[in-house]
């Protein structure tokens, strides 16, 4: 089992449609895909569920009372499992930070599960609290999304740091499979804007930018709004063809 978090403190960049379309990508492959959902705006889960009830197991339970991802996660198709999001994590820095061991407690959550999935897949949100270093710690690799109109460099900076301290507690390497270029617009004249900060990105974080990258394209946002993948929703879209060519080129990457 492999375990990837997809992360940029930048808000915006297409962390969840990345996650999302990565998960969906997995499985259509063939592979069993648990998602988890780290993020308080909990927009992985409304990618492909309506909003659940108040009460609805979800992350949060898991790490309020240490409940089995098994007893949580829901179905969203045969093979691909979704641990739910959930508005309450909005306090997880302030309610689990200072319990016993709280960087180890999704690691502790899916020793059950290892053999259950191929993959494990994580959004998480445009900080680096509790919930970005538990997904850290679990991850073998992590996807850096970045989009053209909201690029920094000290977030990447601080996403470096972050990780090699990550790393440490780990004590284990927590590789940057690459940087995904998304929201593409204008090849030519973002590239030329573009080309050395990304460069200086990815050397940052060792690493090196996918050459696949993904184009700004309106049927991302109704996909989502009918709660579809984009594999289902645009299966001949150019935009779904970018991520497949993403999702071949990452396997390659990370040896598949
Ligand atoms: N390739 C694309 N083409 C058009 N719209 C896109 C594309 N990728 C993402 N979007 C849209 O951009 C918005 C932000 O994307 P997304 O929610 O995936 O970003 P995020 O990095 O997860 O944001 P946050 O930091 O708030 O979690 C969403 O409305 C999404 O539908
Ligand atoms: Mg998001």
């Amino acid at each position: 089992m492999k375990v990837l978090s997809v992360s940029n403190i930048k808000g915006g960049v297409a962390k969840t449609t990345t996650a999302a379309t990565l998960a969906a990508g997995l499985h259509k492959r063939g592979y069993k895909v648990l998602m988890i959902d780290s993020d308080p705006q909990m927009n992985l889960t409304m990618c492909f569920l309506d909003e659940p009830e108040e009460g609805t197991p979800s992350l949060y339970t898991l790490y309020d009372k240490g409940t089995s991802i098994d007893d949580l996660k829901v179905s969203i198709k045969d093979g691909l499992d979704l641990v739910l999001g959930d508005f309450e994590l909005c306090s997880a820095d302030m309610e689990f930070f200072k319990r016993a061991g709280s960087l180890k407690l999704l690691a502790k959550a899916i020793k059950g599960i290892k053999e259950n999935y191929d993959y494990i897949i994580l959004d998480t949100p445009p900080n680096l609290g509790f919930l970005s270093l538990n997904a850290f710690m679990i991850s073998d690799y992590i996807v850096t999304p970045m989009a053209a109109d909201s690029f920094s460099l000290k977030a990447i900076r601080l996403l470096k740091k972050t990780l090699s301290e990550v790393s440490e507690e780990a004590e284990k390497d927590i590789p940057v499979a690459g940087i995904l270029l998304t929201r593409y617009t204008d090849r030519t004249n973002v590239a030329k804007l573009l080309e050395d900060s990304v460069v200086t990105a990815a050397e940052l974080l060792d690493t090196s930018v996918f050459n696949s990258r993904i184009r700004q394209a309106t049927v991302v946002q109704e996909s989502q709004i009918v709660k579809m993948d984009l594999f289902e929703y645009a299966p001949k879209a150019p935009v779904t063809k970018d991520y497949d060519e993403f999702i071949d080129e990452l396997l390659k990457r990370i040896g598949e």
